[in-house]
């Protein structure tokens, strides 16, 4: 699947976007439901289930660890845990696929067990770098290696006990603090992590949901080793990542007005809504509600016009993964628009700051790619050819664009669309988009 060539995506030019859209379930939250719930003691059952590749990895390696996990499709997943010590050595390497989440907060796991685990993925994710977990799990006092370069292949050695610490993220990363929070779990102590800028929380809210107390102190968040998980019920809100392509679509497109059901609207990621909304967009929060400690709405869109902004740094890691999309509303915008201080968007799933600037230049934008941003100046779309490089979210914005676009926009390199949105060309389809894959 990941690494081939295979999936094209065309998206004819013009539609509108309507109707009521319930997308995919979170990514983050369901990634966290598998590793939660396996470390639990007791039986946790979640629906809403995001059924990707990237959580399917996951599933895959808690299984390979011995953990018994019944999935029974539309979003349904019963998890039998086996207790923080319960999980035993897999067969081979564990194959995360495209999934960086999977690999960061498992090495932190990982480094808590007591045997030898190796973890691999993709030709995508084997080059991304992981210093930044395998340095902190080091000062813990893990042994794990990884290449020359700090990418995967990771080998953790397991069967050491690992030393409680205090440790300051040197980038804004859900993933590390999460990575270290997870191997705290396992710590003779109490382990803090403080972060430079807010990031996603939502380890923090689940394992507090498990009744595994993390304490918060401003940028601080601290776990002490020693305790243990109580299995739960998890319903997981629609992924407001996902939710985005058709915000996205919606205001640009004139004539629009969608309904996003369900949406997660966390405080630490809904920075897509903020940035829209200062650009102008027409969007209203219906029906909020509380979901198994995690905040969600209903999320109304209709079309508007968009001027440019210089996108405020401190909204830059609540939006972290939205940028590829935002980048299209930011060439349907009256001005230009700048982002500063997002140098993480080049080591994601792509350099997204590379590969949109390439893409929207194929198709007739202005573009001005810097090391931590770009400079966008507003435009009309023409039809053409971009490459997604692999990457989920950039075909998917991409496949938007084509809203706005004067002849069709030909995406390549989509397989891995169906690592956070299966379903994707369907539901896109059904709410007015006119796209297909070959
Ligand atoms: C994620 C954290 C973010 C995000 C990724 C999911 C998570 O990565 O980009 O898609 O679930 O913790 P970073 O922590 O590297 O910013």
């Amino acid at each position: 699947m990941s690494g081939s060539r295979n999936t094209v995506f065309v998206a004819q030019p013009g539609g509108k976007l309507n109707g009521n859209v319930r997308v995919p379930g979170d990514k983050s939250i369901s990634h966290r439901s598998i590793m939660l719930g396996s470390l639990a003691d007791g039986v946790t059952d979640v629906t809403g289930f995001l059924e990707g590749e990237d959580c399917l990895s996951t599933m895959r390696a808690f299984r390979a660890m011995g953990v018994e996990i019944e999935h029974h499709g539309e979003g349904m997943v019963r998890i039998h845990g086996v207790g923080l010590h319960g999980l035993k050595q897999p067969e081979g390497p564990l194959d995360l696929g495209n999934s960086g989440t999977s690999m960061r907060l498992m090495a932190g796991l990982c480094a808590g067990q007591n045997f030898e685990v190796t973890l691999t993925g993709d030709s995508s994710l084997n080059t991304r770098p992981m210093r930044r977990v395998t340095d902190p799990l080091k000062q813990m006092g893990a042994v794990i290696t990884a290449t020359e370069k700090g990418t995967p292949p990771l080998v953790i050695s397991g069967g050491e006990s690992l030393k409680a610490m205090t440790y300051t993220l040197p980038m804004a990363s859900a993933q590390v603090k999460s990575c270290v929070l997870l191997a705290g779990m396992y710590a003779d102590g109490k382990t803090c992590v403080t972060e430079p800028a807010p990031t996603r929380d939502h380890t923090e809210r689940m394992l507090n949901g498990f009744g595994y107390a993390v304490e918060r102190d401003g940028a601080t968040a601290c776990i002490k080793g020693g305790g243990s998980l109580t299995a739960t019920t998890i319903d997981v809100p629609a992924d407001i990542s996902s939710a985005t392509f058709f915000m996205i679509g919606a205001s640009i497109a004139e004539g629009s007005n969608i309904l996003l059901e369900n949406v997660g609207i966390n405080p630490t990621r809904d920075g897509v809504i903020t940035i829209l909304k200062l650009m102008g967009a027409d969007i209203t929060l219906e029906n909020e509600r509380d979901v198994c400690g995690e905040p969600v709405a209903d999320i109304r869109v209709r079309s508007a016009q968009l001027k440019g902004i210089d996108i405020p740094e401190e909204l830059v890691p609540l939006a972290i993964d939205e940028f590829p999309a935002i980048f299209v509303a930011a060439a349907c915008a009256e001005g230009t628009t700048r982002l500063t201080g997002a140098e993480e968007l080049r080591v994601k799933e792509s350099d997204r700051i590379q590969v949109m600037a390439d893409g929207l230049e194929a198709l007739g934008i202005d573009v001005h790619p810097t090391p931590d941003g770009i400079i966008i100046q507003p435009g009309r779309f023409s039809g053409g050819k971009v490459d997604s490089h692999g990457d989920h979210r950039i075909a998917m914005s991409f496949s938007m664009a084509a809203l706005r676009a004067s002849g069709p926009i030909t995406i390549e390199d989509c397989d891995n669309v169906n690592t956070s949105f299966p379903g994707f060309i369907k539901l896109a389809s059904q709410s007015g988009l006119n796209i297909s894959d070959k």
